[in-house]
């Protein structure tokens, strides 16, 4: 499948009955739907086809000067045939819409359910903006093709073979000679498909570059200006622009030449109908005129199935590397996930109630951190961290302290179990964490990131994001103890001012204190705080410390930070260089050692300290 290749736009195979039968199993829920449409297809085809054998009589009944009884009567046969075909192209397109809504919307939440399983490795591979038109483009190009395919498959195999019936029927030799046109209008009809579908598929693919590089110019803007890049960006967006003009022009030309070809050849049909027919009836043998028409009428209509086929087939190729993208990412296991045995003991506990024991039946609190010789890696051959141990006593606060890139939050995803370690293990109370629940671990983290995110919303409703119902004086009492309070205060709406997109309306230092304040609410068992106020100016910083330390305090806290005054008050600190830890102890033995501490502190610390 498609994944870690992130662009496969490209490939033109042959249609994947496998995959097709899966995503279609999507739609199991709506089968009644699916049903009313095939029912609706093929009773369609059956009142399409009769219409023009009721024009034939009917012209006959003229000719003949038939009784007026008759003509009525095949007057109202039409008329309740073209009512009767409008009732049922009502129902099956209120059909394939529930069909097409329906599994569009079942397709959304399974993906969207499966990227919230997913590791953060996915999330390292796969661009933003590839996921989200997964989610979207992919999701609703799928779910509206396939009742438009299953309508023309039902209609138009039903259609043909009654069209062909009854030419045969009229005149089986002058339908031999229509039916020649068929090799001819496949092979037409399928080459141009094929053209039409690479050329579509070069406007998609130009199209999404495209937009990558509007993106870039509307979220690079503020650099693009400093750095006086406009004249550059313009012309690498000509480029993009002049491409996908190019393939525009290829598509419309080829839809240009491909219409009326079909046409002409489907005329041709008409045309030996029209002639050899013609010849009979001036011959006085054979056809009546009305069948005539009728026949004629039939050849025209002859065409019409062969070409929604082939335009469906090339819809359903077109669509493919859509469905093996949707089908793809449902497949995909998440790689960091609970173990059977995990599942099989929650599920045991469940009805339980006791304060020692949590969901897994493990014990409820975090006594003890260690990590036992963990080597991680991101990528293969290029470890971050190399036999690693740590052992984190009950309570005690620990800052890590380093180098950049040396692997300091690769320490603390590994704690909080975003990623897991490629060797060794990481043991909670003696028991290794991948025999815990992943839901109990995280929800007794307190995580501030290096970025924190903020989600649109205000400033409480961030502040309290993944508890409901927190009453407010809660929510003051946390921004207030991280010297977030003032600032919010300030705010035009206070709490209940507008954060924007990603926070965006806030500086980095508000959103970190915002973040800080949300972990503080959350009163969790162990907290982890990778800079957690790195954008903050010293003076606030200095303000938060007792704040921050009292929320510390009787619990485990791993602290990362390159400032002196978040790293002094540590009960332990740690240096960690080429992925081990390379000294530890308090701040005054680590600076009368002289080693690695000493000069970091020297290098990075003097100045802020
Ligand atoms: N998602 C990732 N995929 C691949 N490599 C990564 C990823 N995240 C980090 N790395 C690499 O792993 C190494 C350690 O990164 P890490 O973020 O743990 O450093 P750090 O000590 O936290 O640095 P800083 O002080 O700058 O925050 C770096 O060399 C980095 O390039
Ligand atoms: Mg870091």
């Amino acid at each position: 499948m498609s994944q870690g290749t992130p662009h496969v736009e490209d490939v033109l195979g042959t249609i994947d009955r496998g995959l097709w039968r899966r995503i279609a199993s999507h739609g199991r829920p709506y089968s009644s739907s699916a049903i009313a449409m095939v029912i609706g297809g093929v009773l369609i085809a059956v009142v399409e086809s009769m219409l023009p054998l009721v024009t034939g009589w009917l012209v006959d009944a003229v000719v003949d000067q038939s009784s007026p009884t008759r003509m009525t009567w095949l007057g109202i046969l039409y008329v309740s045939l073209c009512v009767g075909f409008c009732v049922l192209v009502w129902w099956f397109i209120v059909a394939a819409g529930r069909l097409a809504t329906g599994l569009a919307h079942d397709l959304r939440q399974a993906s969207f359910k499966r990227l919230q399983q997913l590791e953060f490795e996915y999330f390292d591979l796969q661009p933003a903006g590839w996921l989200v038109s997964r989610l979207t483009s992919d999701c609703r190009k799928v779910a509206s093709l396939m009742p438009w395919f299953l309508l023309d498959l039902c209609w138009g195999i039903t259609f043909l073979i009654l069209v062909a019936t009854a030419m045969l029927l009229i005149d089986y030799e002058l339908a031999l000679y229509v039916m020649t046109i068929v090799p001819i209008l496949v092979v037409v009809t399928f080459y141009f498909q094929g053209k039409l579908l690479r050329s579509s598929r070069l406007m998609r693919k130009t199209n999404s570059e495209l937009t990558a590089v509007y993106n870039e110019g509307i979220m690079g803007v503020r650099t693009t200006k400093s750095l006086t890049r406009e004249q550059e960006n313009l012309s690498e967006f000509q480029v993009v622009s002049d491409t996908m003009h190019r393939h525009s022009m290829t598509n419309a030309i080829q839809t240009s030449i491909f219409l009326p070809i079909v046409t002409s050849v489907g005329s041709i049909g008409v045309g030996i109908a029209l002639w050899a027919g013609g010849l009979q009836i001036a011959d006085g043998e054979g056809l009546s005129i009305g069948m005539l028409v009728a026949f004629m009428q039939y050849a025209v209509l002859f065409a019409m199935p062969v070409q929604e086929l082939a335009a469906r087939l090339s819809d359903l190729k077109g669509a493919q590397a859509a469905a093996e993208r949707i089908q793809g990412l449902l497949d995909r296991v998440p790689a960091i996930r609970d173990s059977d045995e995990v599942l099989d003991r929650m599920r045991e506990m469940q009805g339980v109630t006791s304060d020692e024991l949590a969901i897994d039946g493990g014990d409820a609190d975090i006594n003890t951190i260690e990590f036992k010789d963990v080597s991680f890696w991101y990528k293969q051959g290029e470890p971050v961290l190399l036999n690693l141990d740590l052992a984190i006593r009950p309570k005690e606060t620990i800052a890590l302290v380093g180098p950049t890139g040396v692997g300091k939050t690769t320490i603390a995803s590994l704690l909080c179990r975003f990623y897991e370690p490629c060797e060794g293990g990481i043991y909670i109370n003696d028991v290794e964490y991948r025999k815990r629940s992943l839901h109990w671990l995280q929800s007794n983290l307190g995580i501030v990131l290096q970025h924190p995110h903020l989600f649109s919303g205000t400033v409480a409703q961030n502040i309290a994001y993944g508890m409901p119902g927190i009453s407010k004086d809660r929510i003051i009492q946390a921004a207030t103890q991280v010297e977030a309070h003032g600032f919010i205060e300030q705010m035009p709406q206070g709490y209940e001012s507008e954060v924007g997109e990603g926070g965006g309306r806030l500086s980095i230092g508000q959103r970190q204190l915002i973040a800080l304040a949300r972990a503080v609410l959350a009163d969790p068992q162990v907290f982890v705080m990778d800079e957690a106020t790195s954008s903050v100016d010293t003076e606030t910083e200095h303000h938060i410390q007792q704040g921050i330390e009292a929320a510390l305090a009787d619990r485990i806290a791993v602290v990362i930070a390159h400032r002196l005054s978040t790293v002094r008050s540590a009960d332990r600190i740690l240096v960690v260089e080429s992925g081990q830890i390379v000294e530890q102890g308090s701040h005054a033995a680590l600076l009368e050692a002289g080693g690695a501490y000493r000069e970091l502190y020297r290098r990075h610390f003097a100045g802020s300290s």
